[in-house]
């Protein structure tokens, strides 16, 4: 059977080494899973006063692409030891209304990459503090950190090195398994 996984990108550059990754990531992937990418560039700042009966199309959209999906896979740089203000902003959006989180029971893994050495660790688990509040199981093993992320590809977009190629698979691997097991 097929699982459809969200995949977001904490970075809204266009060179983004993430996204590559998050490209990469999905050429790897078994293919019992379909990831399909979830964009929060357009999302407006999350405010509760907004969030009545019409709330901005952009969240209805996003919140309904979430819904839809069986799993997310985050994708993300890490900005001052954190997760950048724009997948923040996409996860409060997705928790809110009060009861109606989108996210609650979704089962998930996280990737970070940064040209620095410790791969995006801060960002890592600041974003997994929100995800056990969230109640979104979280993949634990293997963590993806992945330093040195300006080297990490070849030409074509795909991961240079045979040993990272091997280990990004086997996270994959793990994270399908990982999902298989939450939604039994
Ligand atoms: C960064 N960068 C960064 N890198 C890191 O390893 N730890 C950090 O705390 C930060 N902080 C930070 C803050 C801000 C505002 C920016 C713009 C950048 C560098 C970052 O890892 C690098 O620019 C990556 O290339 C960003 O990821 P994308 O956009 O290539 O996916």
């Amino acid at each position: 059977m097929s699982v459809n996984v969200a995949v977001l990108v904490g970075s809204l550059r266009r060179d983004s080494l993430n996204r590559k990754l998050a490209d990469a990531l999905a050429a790897l992937a078994p293919s019992s899973l379909r990831l399909e990418p979830v964009a929060i560039g357009a999302l407006p700042l999350y405010n509760p006063d907004l969030d009545g009966d019409s709330p901005p199309a952009e969240w209805a959209r996003f919140r309904a692409a979430i819904q839809a999906s069986d799993a997310v896979l985050f994708v993300t740089p890490e900005y001052n030891r954190s997760l950048p203000a724009a997948l923040k902003n996409a996860i409060d959006v997705g928790s809110r209304p009060t009861g109606r989180s989108v996210w609650a029971r979704k089962p998930c893994a996280i990737a970070t990459a940064s040209p620095g050495g410790i791969g995006g660790f801060g960002a890592n688990h600041h974003l997994r503090q929100s995800l056990v509040f969230l109640d979104m199981p979280a993949l634990q093993q293997p963590e993806a950190y992945i330093g040195g992320a300006d080297k990490l590809f070849d030409a074509a977009g795909g991961i240079a090195s045979e040993s990272t190629r091997t280990f990004l698979t086997g996270f994959m691997e793990a994270f399908a398994r990982w999902i298989e097991r939450t939604r039994a």
